[in-house]
């Protein structure tokens, strides 16, 4: 049997086929533009994700010979899509990445309290989040507001347009700050408070339940958030199994829970995992492998290896020069959209290697800010993204992490997780745990070096001074 996995990013749609062992057999791309109409604001057309989809799947069920079983739907989370009465969309969708409802965010804490807040949703305001992004629809575009009838999350969209159900999945629906992520069901409270109505709201299942099906009758697996949908590919399904570490552009650390525990003070995300009845908290720092490509991009265009040759010249701690990573603000654990980043204590001395030395040690120091917040803390991780490819960032972030990390023989990311979702809708695997066994396998591992490790739980307290110090001078420029 063949199941498709198809993940509706923020720069394209990916898609690929795998078989029943998890080997991929087909993989197709179809990419559409990010419009970003103000500094701080992100938007997408929902019509190019139906439209590049569809060229996915019609390139998916070309490619791989036989047919596709299932279908498992991922994609970028927190993405606020609104339909009218003719189910068409009123504007387009606001994406994650956008900072516009900082304000509405602040308002909504200072009026309900982030530890209420907190208990409710298991989460913070946070301005990419799905319901602050209505309260500044009702506050800037109220006639638009009025029109409101549906609200979808970016791959719900795409499913209403593959299947004709409005139907999302509870670790997407946990990223809108309107579900009660405990009760794994839409809150009554959280409606009040962001003043939403619940006629609005798509049903909400499990992640490997079938949500509908395609014209030609292929199940259709509700799926899940990309952030799920990953771990889960990197086979992440319980409390006793390895860590998901990414290092995209930007960086998670992501522990699966099988009991709901939110951090009280909401600096974890809490989240209900893809596998029923389970859950997940999740660190994101905002800048991780985007960092490393700001700095290239910012010293001339060099090849990432000829940089982190150069980086690897130099010793643990770069003589002193250290780097805070924010440069598009942070998540966790500051949840700060507006702090930026620094290098500090920068020397005659120091050269584009040291630099790039300060960037690959104080990602993975602010990886760690995320990490030392997981509790109990898996003893392995999972690692992939990008900046995964580097040997030398690997022995960084297993050091500072100080935790064995794994790769996968997949690096599929989303699509990869939501294709296993795609088998067990389609009844070839009877859990989400039968799925990860058969599919997901662990190859190559990397050991914390116990000399780096000390060096770097040294360092930590001088990167932690980063973020006060930053603060304190925010303003007096
Ligand atoms: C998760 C998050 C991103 C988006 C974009 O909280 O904001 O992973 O889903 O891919």
């Amino acid at each position: 049997m063949r199941f498709a996995g198809i993940d509706v990013g923020t720069t394209s749609v990916k898609g690929l086929v795998i078989d029943e062992t998890g080997t991929v057999v087909a993989e197709a791309e179809a990419s559409y533009p990010l419009s970003t109409p103000r500094p701080g604001w992100a938007e997408q057309d929902p019509e190019d994700w139906w439209r590049a989809t569809q060229q996915v799947l019609a390139e998916l069920r070309g490619a791989g010979g036989a047919p596709i079983d299932g279908i498992g739907l991922t994609g970028q989370m927190h993405g606020l899509v609104v339909l009218g009465a003719d189910d068409e969309p009123l504007r387009p969708a606001i994406l994650w990445n956008d900072g516009r409802s900082q304000p509405q965010c602040d308002a909504v804490e200072a009026r309900v309290g982030v530890e209420r807040l907190v208990a409710l949703s298991g989460n913070r305001a946070l301005a990419g989040f799905t319901a602050p992004k209505l309260v500044w629809l009702a506050e800037n575009e109220p006639e638009t507001f009025e029109k409101i009838r549906h609200v979808l999350l970016p791959k719900d969209y795409v499913r209403f347009r593959l299947t004709g159900e409005r139907v999302t999945d509870v670790a997407d629906a946990s990223g809108t700050l309107l579900l009660d992520v405990g009760a794994r069901a839409w809150s009554p409270e959280l409606l009040e408070v962001f003043g939403a109505d619940a006629a609005w709201l798509p049903r909400v299942v499990e992640s490997p339940e079938v949500s509908g099906y395609t014209q030609d009758g292929v199940p259709v697996a509700a799926g899940a958030g990309d952030q799920a949908a990953g771990a889960l590919g990197m086979g992440v399904v319980d409390e006793q199994g390895p860590a998901s570490i990414v290092l995209g552009t930007s960086g998670v650390v992501f522990a699966a829970r099988d009991q709901y525990a939110p951090d009280p003070e909401g600096r974890l995300h809490a989240f209900c995992h893809a596998v029923p009845g389970a859950w997940h908290v999740m660190g994101v720092e905002l800048s991780a492998a985007g960092a490393l490509r700001w700095l290239r991009d910012a010293t001339g265009g060099a090849e990432f290896g000829t940089l982190t040759a150069e980086a690897a010249r130099w010793e643990p701690g770069v003589e002193g020069l250290r780097f805070a990573p924010y440069l598009s603000g942070e998540r966790t654990p500051h949840a700060d959209a507006n702090v930026r980043a620094a290098f500090l204590g920068l020397d005659l001395r120091h050269d584009r290697g040291a630099l790039t030395r300060a960037v690959l040690e104080g990602v993975a120091q602010g990886l760690a800010d995320g990490w030392d917040l997981i509790d109990p803390k898996p003893t392995i991780g999972r690692f992939s993204g990008g900046g995964a490819r580097s040997a030398l960032w690997t022995d960084i972030v297993a050091a500072t992490l100080d935790v064995p990390l794994e790769r996968t023989a997949s690096e599929a990311g989303a699509a990869f997780g939501a294709a296993l979702l795609g088998g067990v809708a389609a009844g070839a695997f009877a859990t989400v745990q039968d799925a990860v066994a058969a599919c997901v396998h662990p190859t190559a591992r990397t050991e914390p070096d116990p000399d780096l490790a000390a060096a770097y739980a040294q360092q930590r307290a001088s990167f932690r001074a980063l973020y006060p110090a930053l603060k304190a001078a925010d303003g007096q420029a």
